[in-house]
């Protein structure tokens, strides 16, 4: 029988989490608060399978065996046999903290539990746990089914057991783990957010306009897009909440979001998804 999975949050980074462990063969209980958002993440899935069809990654009889062993869930007491649980809910404390302890409350002894958290230190979020040898984070990278690292972050209380077995799943996936410590935005957001930050300050300044920065890190540093690019396909407000977590973990005024981003936030351009940040899209 394949080794079950539990993913927690049928958002988007939630959802291409579940593509890549159904693509390899495990069984994934998908969690979410309800009906509606778990209707909404199984639709999502399904349109970013089509994506993976149209580019030859995948098949269709594949696709319809990946279904098959998907199953939505709003019951805790269905993550029970999994051998990890993926939490991936929104990136707040809270809400994840509450969701780590409710997970801790139904899974097996010896599961592990791994954030997804893109920012929040792994110690803050371990606090509400009975047992912190097995949690540690596995923070994916997007779009998930196409990016190859995982940060694996690991707390001083997180046993190797937990890191060896964490690698293991990681390998299944075909991705590269990168064993990272708990330091403030881990390695990826510690680099990528003062240099997307930069580049919207270069932008409010009339440094150039929005092609030209986009256009001097695409075809000067070789990246698949521009950091003004990349910020919309991010999410306006997602970058803002990793400057603003990583700037209240160090007080280091680098980590300050920029005005432009900030004013941009409020407006509620929060580009690919709400149809405008620095560019425009179809919705
Ligand atoms: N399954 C599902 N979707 C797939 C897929 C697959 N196997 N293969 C490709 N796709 C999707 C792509 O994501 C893209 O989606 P879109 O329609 O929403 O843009 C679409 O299919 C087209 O893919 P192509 O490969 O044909 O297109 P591109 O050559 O334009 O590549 C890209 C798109 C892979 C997104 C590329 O532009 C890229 O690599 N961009 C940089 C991404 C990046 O830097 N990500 C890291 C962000 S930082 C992060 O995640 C950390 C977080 O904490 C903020």
């Amino acid at each position: 029988m394949a080794d079950e999975i539990s993913v927690i949050g049928p958002g988007h980074m939630g959802t291409g989490i579940t593509q890549v462990f159904l693509q390899v063969g495990y069984k994934v209980i998908l969690v979410g608060r309800n009906k509606e958002s778990l209707d909404k993440g199984a639709e999502r899935l399904r349109t970013s399978m089509s994506k993976a069809i149209k580019k030859g990654s995948l098949n269709e009889r594949e696709a319809e065996h990946m279904l098959n062993n998907l199953h939505l869930s709003s019951d805790y007491h269905d993550i029970e046999n999994s051998i990890l649980v993926m939490e991936a809910v929104s990136e707040n404390l809270d809400i994840k903290t509450d969701v780590l302890k409710n997970a801790e409350a139904y899974v097996g002894n010896n599961s592990i539990i791994a954030t997804n958290t893109s920012s929040i230190p792994i110690h803050k979020l371990g606090n509400g746990l009975k047992n912190r040898k097995r949690f540690l984070g596995m923070h994916f990278f997007n779009p998930v089914p196409v990016m190859k690292p995982i940060e694996l972050i690991v707390s001083d209380e997180t046993s190797e057991q937990a890191i060896s077995d964490a690698k293991k799943i990681i390998d299944k996936l075909g991705k590269t783990a990168v064993m990272v410590n708990d330091y403030p935005g881990f390695i990826a957001n510690r680099i990528l957010m003062p240099f997307i930050n930069e580049a919207i300050i270069a932008l409010e300044k009339g440094a150039a306009d929005k092609e030209g920065i986009d256009t001097i890190a695409k075809l000067g540093f070789n990246h698949p897009m521009g950091p003004l690019e990349l910020a919309d396909f991010i999410g306006l407000d997602v970058c803002k909440d990793i400057m603003d977590s990583i700037y209240a973990e160090t007080g280091n005024p680098k980590f300050i979001p920029s005005d432009m981003l900030a004013s941009l936030v409020k407006e509620g351009k929060l580009g690919r998804k709400s149809g405008e940040g620095f560019y425009t899209y179809e919705k």
